[in-house]
């Protein structure tokens, strides 16, 4: 395939970006996104140019490091899926790709399509500890989780803090993320000690660094690669409410 590119360049976060025209030739439809674009990257190379700054580390959809918006969409057009696990067969010969950061002022653009995302790393550390009896190593059954609430956890732990939630929001709210980590604690005994004081401490530091509130549009939950649904927000309400009504 041969496909026309948009990419967004910018030098750093204090230089005015914009959208360049690229052209990748033999593309495979096998190559992941992220394989197309080193293509690109070592063609640029070849030539003596700057290479495209991209983020990437696991490229198996875990460590949440890719953060492109492609046509429009964080994370691109398959649901569920993170964008180094998108492939190029899901585009045509002769297509037109549009590849940008992902857009947030708590989120500035490093350089290229490379952002900062270490207002997410603030936010999990305003949430502190978890206070556990260390000693001898305790039996598996001794704290007894039921299946729903193990599940329930588990899922809201799938959160790969990858910050699509906020680069889909109008309002840029990390109220999705915000929620899983809040949700994946509360849900288990072993995050109770610091149950309220953890979510006032993590929806202050989310409001510190800029992130807006929540309109429930559900665009967070449809660019989701680990499709976090959106009821965790509700959880994440009721834990605040009564966190700060002491109840
Ligand atoms: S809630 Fe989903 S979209 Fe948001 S950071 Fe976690 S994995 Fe990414
Ligand atoms: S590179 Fe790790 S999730 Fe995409």
């Amino acid at each position: 395939m041969r496909l026309n590119l948009k990419i967004w360049r910018q030098v750093n976060r204090d230089t005015r970006g914009r959208l360049e025209d690229y052209t990748a030739a033999d593309v495979s439809p096998d190559m992941s996104f992220l394989e197309m674009l080193d293509v690109v990257n070592e063609d640029l190379m070849r030539q003596g140019k700057d290479g495209i700054a991209f983020d990437s580390d696991c490229r198996e959809g875990i460590c949440g490091m890719c953060s492109l918006v492609v046509n429009g969409v964080a994370h691109g057009p398959d649901r569920g899926t993170t964008v180094c696990q998108l492939h190029m067969r899901r585009f045509k010969d002769g297509d037109t790709i549009t590849i940008e950061p992902w857009r947030a002022k708590a989120f500035p653009v490093v350089k290229d399509l490379v952002i900062d995302r270490s207002a997410f790393d603030r936010v999990i550390a305003a949430g502190g500890y978890v206070s556990v009896n260390c000693g001898g190593a305790p039996d598996g059954n001794a704290i007894l989780i039921s299946k729903d609430l193990s599940e329930a956890a588990m899922d809201s732990a799938a959160c790969i803090g990858c910050g699509a939630c906020v680069a889909a929001c109008k309002n840029a709210s990390a109220h999705l993320f915000l929620s899983s980590k809040i949700s994946h604690l509360a849900l288990l005994p072993q995050g109770q000690l610091e149950r309220r004081r953890r979510v006032v401490a993590m929806v202050e530091q989310a409001d510190a660094e800029g992130f807006g509130s929540c309109s429930n549009e559900g665009e967070c939950e449809a660019v989701c690669p680990k499709e976090i649904p959106i009821s965790n927000i509700a959880r994440m309400t009721r834990e605040y409410v009564k966190a700060l009504l002491g109840t």
